[in-house]
């Protein structure tokens, strides 16, 4: 696997460059992943035009070396990572301008930016890597496609297991299981089923219900594939559908064509959003669709770009993004198709392939 640190760092000083940022502090753990290859859960890191300082803590001592390599000078804290951070600084400046996370700072560091901080002007940034982050390499891509065979397969084992009587939290515990088996390192998100009534929850929680004849099984749960991430949702039926429950759900499944088809980059995340919705809507269901039709999806499961209402951004080529229009109705029950889409100038790639016909089970 080509090594893509060098030339994300390179991207990265020529984005502090434009925004006249002679440093940077990452305080975002999966952006310091992103360029620096260390996955462990504490650490920070300062880039400026000619250095990268990377500090964590002595549970990661071998690690950081392993994943880190030469790329970075490593200072491993015994006490806090922000001390580390006062003593260091000093030798990496003077910098006339720094910038620092701050969808990522807690008020209590941020202050100590403005007391300790090496005297330096310091300014808020937003989204700068997360912008580099949008736009997946081949390799990232391949992950991705891991991260999504995974939840696809351990969904097949799932599905040939679920009967009428199981709770949702039995349901849970295999589709959970099955993902171990199939080689998920952890789950990105509480895993969602949601049966019945409770399927009109877009983010219900597995609880006690028993599953009943005729209910919508809703499961929504990801995958983590080499610190990459799937995102699915697959509705069922428990038994036999009605024709209510096939109207809903054709609905939903159109939608989900539609947009999964026609996503494009270039698009801006609003006219995406509006591929599925505009489905809906003609169809008299606009009211029932109250979330976005998506979002990116990488090292998290939630990330840069958004495809919703509000989002004015272009996607760009090579994201990879959730369609995932639904419709929910109160006291009865909904349907939601999710899948992880690759957005390539030549078309867009669906990285998750369960079946969408509506599916009998049980
Ligand atoms: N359950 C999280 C999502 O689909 O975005
Ligand atoms: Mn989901
Ligand atoms: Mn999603």
């Amino acid at each position: 696997m080509v090594d893509r640190r060098p030339e994300r760092l390179a991207a990265l000083r020529d984005a502090m460059r434009a925004a006249h940022l002679g440093g940077l502090l990452l305080t975002n753990l999966p952006n310091i992943r992103y360029l620096t290859g260390f996955t462990g859960s504490s650490a920070i890191a300062f880039v400026t035009e000619r250095d990268l300082l990377l500090i964590t803590d002595f549970r990661y001592a071998t690690q950081v070396r392993e994943e880190v390599g030469a790329l970075a000078r490593v200072s491993i804290e015994g006490q806090s990572l922000w001390a580390g951070l006062w003593r260091i600084l000093p030798e990496l400046g003077p910098v006339d301008v720094a910038g620092f996370e701050s969808g990522h700072i807690v008020h209590r560091d941020f202050e100590r930016l403005t007391t300790a901080g090496a005297g330096w002007h310091w300014r808020a940034t937003s989204d700068i890597v997360e912008g580099l982050r949008e736009r997946k390499d081949d390799d990232e891509i391949a992950r991705l496609a891991a991260a999504a065979e995974v939840a696809t397969r351990a969904l097949e084992r799932t599905v040939a297991s679920v009967r009428a009587g199981m709770t949702e939290l039995e349901v849970a515990g295999t589709l959970e299981r099955a993902l171990r088996l199939e080689g998920s390192t952890g789950f990105p998100f509480e895993t969602i089923v949601a049966s019945g009534p409770r399927a009109a929850l877009p983010h219900a929680r597995a609880a006690e219900r028993a599953i009943a004849p005729g209910d919508f099984l809703l499961l929504d749960f990801g995958a983590i594939v080499d610190g990459y991430c799937a995102d699915i949702t697959r509705t069922f039926v428990v038994g036999r559908a009605s024709e209510e429950q096939r109207a809903v759900y054709e609905v939903v499944r159109g939608a989900n064509a539609r947009a999964a088809g026609a996503v494009q980059p270039g698009m801006t995340g609003r006219d995406a959003d509006a591929l599925a919705r505009r489905y809906i809507e003609e169809r008299g269901y606009g009211e029932e669709f109250g979330h976005s039709l998506g979002h990116g999806i990488g090292l998290e499961v939630h990330e840069a770009p958004r495809l919703a209402r509000t989002a004015d951004a272009v996607l760009p080529e090579r994201a990879v993004v959730t369609i995932e229009p639904g419709i929910y109705r109160a006291g009865w029950g909904g349907v939601r198709i999710e899948d992880d889409v690759v957005l390539y100038p030549d078309g867009p790639r669906i990285l998750t392939t369960f079946p969408r016909d509506l599916l009998e089970i049980g």
